[in-house]
Parts: structure tokens; C-alpha cells; sequence
């Protein structure tokens, strides 16, 4: 554990956020824009992000918003998309389509069964380097085997189609993590504040806490450990997507809750205190503003976010959410925010 009082690190990048819509969009988009520089933004919306003109108004609403944030913009990728309408939200600023099995997560009843569905589109992805976003868990089976069970048509889809890049998202099982090693330079994973913490017990092993639920479950503690050896490791396939998944506090404590846990308010602080805690804060720039952006061949950040070694209790609710870690304390907090500095010599 470092003892320097002060941290500098680039401006990072989140690869995995929910925004949400309509009256919710402003208050979570100015909570991510609070440390990240850039968002890739997920299209579970009602109605869906599907075509060239949702990308650029749902894009053009998250700029009013936060507009020193940059969105990057992803489509719910679906087997009835054209070439055509495929190079169209490339040309609306769509950097990636994301795939969601059906009914495994928030609004994903009209999702695929089989990755092998969308294999007729991966010509066209290919030559307009659009990312594949892989929702990774298999429907109608158990749900603590639903990532594993996925893995094969993954990696066949991934060998297949070499050219085309795909991300796994938000891993949560040692076998997912060893897939992506065994795999080929085209895959990478996103990997949470959450599922690098916690695991199956702290969802259910005492007391429920709806707060914890989210898509895929956190799983073994041989799982967990896996996911913070990979982000730990220095290896540039695993990549930070926070996962941020905000639902009013209302539709978490209540029958049947939704999925999904909003980590944005304390993303970056429990990052630095996961990776600091372990020793390894030397690796923390690159796991989160190096390797995703290299990944989807975009410039590093500008600009540096200054975190103090400070307590602070993370609040019951921000924007009617329970955020994740709420009532805990801390040990660091977020204190400048520079869009101009050149962060060079960085942690
Ligand atoms: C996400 C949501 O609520 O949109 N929920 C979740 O549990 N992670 C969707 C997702 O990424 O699976
Ligand atoms: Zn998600």
C-alpha cells in the first residue's frame, strides 16, 4: 500500500456505462463526466439505440449534458441490421454494436439466442472496423453457468473472424478470464469495480442486498481472484468498463428488482483503493486510460484527475440510487480535475 498522500492519474476511460434516458439522462451523465474523459455509452434504452439517427441525438443529449465528456457510441447489434444501416451509424459516430443474449439482462427481450446469428454481418463490421460488445452469458441455462456456457461460440466467433474486434464484456468467471488470454490480439474484456470486490456471499450468503445484484452475478471467490490477476497483471486485453448500471431505489428494493449496480460515484476512487490496497497502483493508469483505448485505437486522454488520500463517506443516494459502497468510507477522493495538463510521468 503507497503512503503518498497524493495521486496523479491520465484522465480515464470507462468502456461500459448505462446513461439511461429522458429525465434520468442529465444527473448520471455529469456523474460520469465528474472523472471520465470518455464513455462508451450502452444502447439498452426503451426504445433501443438501433439506427444511425438514435445514435446522433442520444449522443447529442449526452454532450448537453456533460459536455466535457466525450461519448463514444454503441448500437444494439441485431442479426436484421444491413451492411447499409451499418455503415450509416458508423458515419453517425457508432464505434461498436453491442449483443445481448436474449432476456439475460436489463431490456434485452429482444436479443439473440446464438452469437453465430450475427456471423452473416461480421464482413461488413470487419471492413468498417466497428468493435463487437459482447453481452458474454447464454440464455436458458443456469445462471451461475450462463458466462462459461457462452465461451465457445465466443471463441469460435472470435477465431473465425480474426479481423473483427470483440469485447467480452464484464467478466465474472476465472474461465472467461483464460479464454480471452488463450484468444487471439482481435479480444479483450471489460472488467468492473464490482466483480474485481465482491462475490456471490455478498449478494446473497447473508442478508439480501439488492444493491449488489447485477448481470452476470458475481460468482466464486477463485472467480474474483482471477479478475484482479488479470487487472493487476499489466495485460493489455483486460480493460476497465465500470458497468455503472443506475436503477431508482424503488425498483431495486422491491419483488422482483432490477439488475444492475450503480458504481459511477465512487468508480475511480474504488479503483485507486482496489489497486492500492494490492500494491499494484502502478498498474492502475493503464488498466484504465491505456489499454481500452489502445484496444479501440483511440489517442490517450489529455488532461490528468488528482485524487487525495482523505476519507469521505460515500452518500445513501445520489440521483434516487443507492450507488455502490454506500455509508462506506473512502480513503480517497477525487480533488482537481485538469482538462489541459499533459499527464506525463503519471503514477
Ligand atoms: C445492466 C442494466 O441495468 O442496464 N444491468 C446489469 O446488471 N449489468 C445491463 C447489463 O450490462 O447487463
Ligand atoms: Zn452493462
Amino acid at each position: 500500500m503507497s503512503q503518498a498522500a497524493t495521486l496523479v492519474l491520465r484522465r480515464p476511460d470507462d468502456f461500459h456505462v448505462h446513461l439511461r434516458q429522458d429525465a434520468d439522462l442529465g444527473a448520471y451523465a455529469r456523474e460520469a463526466s465528474r472523472v471520465f474523459a470518455r464513455v462508451l455509452v450502452m444502447p439498452n434504452l426503451v426504445p433501443p439505440i438501433l439506427e444511425a439517427a438514435d445514435v446522433a441525438k442520444y449522443r447529442s443529449g449526452i454532450l448537453e449534458a456533460a459536455p466535457g465528456m466525450e461519448p463514444l457510441m454503441a448500437f444494439k447489434l441485431l442479426p436484421r441490421h444491413t451492411p447499409a444501416q451499418l455503415a450509416a451509424l458508423k458515419a453517425a459516430g457508432a464505434i461498436a454494436g453491442k449483443v445481448y443474449p436474449e432476456g439475460v439482462t436489463t431490456n434485452s427481450e429482444d436479443g439473440i439466442t446464438d452469437l453465430r446469428q450475427i456471423w452473416p454481418l461480421m464482413p461488413a463490421l470487419e471492413e468498417l472496423g466497428l468493435v463487437v460488445c459482447c453481452h458474454g452469458e447464454k440464455p436458458g441455462v443456469f445462471s451461475l453457468d450462463r458466462e462459461e456456457r457462452f465461451l465457445d461460440e465466443f471463441a469460435e466467433t472470435a477465431q473465425r473472424f480474426p479481423g473483427v474486434r470483440l469485447v467480452l464484456e464484464h467478466v465474472s468467471t476465472a474461465a472467461a478470464v483464460s479464454r480471452v488470454r488463450a484468444l487471439g490480439s482481435n479480444v479483450a474484456a471489460t472488467i468492473t469495480l464490482h466483480h474485481l470486490e465482491i462475490t456471490l456471499d455478498d449478494v446473497i450468503g447473508g442478508n439480501l442486498k439488492p444493491h449488489l445484484f447485477c448481470k452476470p452475478i458475481a460468482k466464486r471467490p477463485s472467480d474474483r481472484d482471477a479478475l484482479r490477476e488479470a487487472a493487476f497483471s499489466g495485460d493489455p486485453k483486460f480493460f476497465f468498463g465500470s458497468d455503472s448500471a443506475p436503477h431508482h431505489k424503488g425498483k431495486k428494493e422491491c419483488a422482483a428488482g432490477c439488475a444492475g449496480v450503480y458504481s459511477m460515484p465512487v468508480a475511480l476512487e474504488g479503483l485507486v483503493d482496489v489497486f492500492d490496497r494490492a500494491g499494484h497502483l502502478d498498474r492502475l493508469d493503464a488498466f484504465c486510460s491505456e489499454f481500452g483505448a489502445g484496444f479501440y485505437g483511440l489517442p490517450r486522454n489529455h488532461g490528468t484527475v488528482t485524487l487525495r488520500r482523505e476519507p469521505w463517506t460515500v452518500p445513501d443516494i445520489v440521483d434516487g440510487v443507492v450507488p455502490y459502497r454506500a455509508l462506506e468510507q473512502m480513503p480517497w477522493r477525487v480533488a482537481t480535475l485538469d482538462h489541459s495538463a499533459n499527464p506525463v510521468n503519471v503514477a
